[in-house]
């Protein structure tokens, strides 16, 4: 990390009853609503967020999801200082995001998926050679890192290409190493990996997770794809319709939406399994069989029971193989967004909200 700051501790991220509400006019549809539009506006307000409270700390990963509209990229901008919040504050390495002095933009980076932050006319060397005047770096810093970088990202023979010529992943791979060039102490990601194959997706995930293991490098990354969260997050904030839905990390995602865990044994093949004793184990760890195939079963037991039903089962039936699987985090977020529907914590969605 570029500075030395003391604390692992440290928060630099803080967000306080942060709420945004977006005024925005309603478009009448066809000739005639243009032409209405000229006349008589109707002033909307989108409210985006509402309440988020949200601390994060020095080397914290944190995988921000939720569905379209939730609220993340607004959260994102807010936190960087590019839109104000209409209420509540929201802080980045102890001040006001909005009011970020240029030393303090220096210590973050932001990558948009969607937006290029480097220059699209030129190659990327010549872009990073831009970064490296504005942001000051040392010419040997400069040097390695792009060496290593571009070798980690699998782009080094692509530098003095166009950035316009290059793929997208190839050019999202670019976009990453130029916002990590002057060593940024937070960095803030937002779909890095929209519309990009396995591969490189797998690439960036490693990345990332090298760069907060090797430079203690914060992160907030966004993405609906959620192995990319699992991949490089320790901690997951879900958003939904605009507030908190969860916060925490997967285990605790797990534990709060399902306790239950699926153990999949397989037996030898053709063993006569003991049913009466498998029954009896499963009743001492609350367990109970989900599904049976010919030399397996599934059994579904809460968290807790896990540790005292292995052992168990061992003894019980002639284990052959055993997994324990966790479940994906895919079906637990779309349970904490029917379970916060059902609660009704949820804010109104921008098409549901009224006109004032
Ligand atoms: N500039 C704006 N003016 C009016 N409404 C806006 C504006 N920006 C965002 N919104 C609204 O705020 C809400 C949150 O949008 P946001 O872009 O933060 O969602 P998101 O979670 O990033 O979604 P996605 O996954 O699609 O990127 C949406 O209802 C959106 O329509
Ligand atoms: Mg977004």
């Amino acid at each position: 990390m570029s500075t030395g700051e003391p604390g692992a501790d440290e928060v630099v991220l803080a967000a306080r009853r942060v709420g945004k509400v977006f005024k925005t006019f309603e478009r009448a549809p066809g000739v005639l609503g243009v032409l209405r539009n000229f006349v008589a506006r109707k002033e909307i307000e989108v409210a985006a967020l509402a309440d988020i409270d949200l601390v994060i700390r020095r080397g914290e990963t944190v995988g921000l999801i939720g569905a379209n509209g939730a609220g993340k990229t607004t959260l994102v901008k807010i936190l960087t200082g590019i839109v104000p919040a209409s209420s509540g504050e929201a802080r980045l390495l102890g001040r006001d995001s909005f009011q970020l002095t240029d030393e303090e933009k220096r210590r973050l980076a932001l990558v948009m998926g969607q937006k290029s932050q480097l220059w699209w006319d030129l190659p990327p060397i010549d872009s990073f050679q831009l970064l490296r005047e504005i942001y000051s770096i040392p010419e040997e810093c400069f040097r390695e890192r792009v060496a290593a970088f571009t070798r980690m990202l699998d782009v080094e023979d692509r530098l003095k290409i166009q950035l316009r010529q290059l793929s997208l992943g190839q050019r999202m791979k670019m976009e990453i190493i130029g916002a990590f060039l002057h060593d940024p102490e937070v960095v803030f990601l937002d779909e890095p990996t929209i519309g990009l194959d396995l591969v490189s997706r797998e690439t960036i995930r490693g990345f990332l997770v090298k760069l907060a293991e090797e430079r203690g490098v914060t992160f907030v990354l966004t993405s609906h794809d959620l192995e990319d969260i699992e991949e490089t997050c320790r901690r997951i904030v879900v958003l939904d319709s605009g507030r908190v839905a969860f916060d925490g990390d997967l285990d605790g995602l797990s534990r709060r939406v399902s306790g239950q865990r699926a153990v999949e044994v397989h037996v030898d093949p053709g063993a006569q399994l003991d049913e009466a004793r498998l029954a009896e184990v499963l009743r001492q760890h609350g367990g109970e069989v989900g599904s049976r195939a010919a030399d397996a079963v599934t059994i579904l037991v809460p968290a807790e029971g896990i540790r005292g039903l292995m052992p168990a089962l061992f003894d019980a039936l002639p284990v052959r193989d055993l997994s324990v699987e966790r479940q994906p985090l895919e079906h637990l977020v779309r349970e904490i967004y029917s379970s916060s529907e059902r609660s009704g914590a949820a804010l109104p969605r921008s098409d549901e909200v009224e006109s004032t």
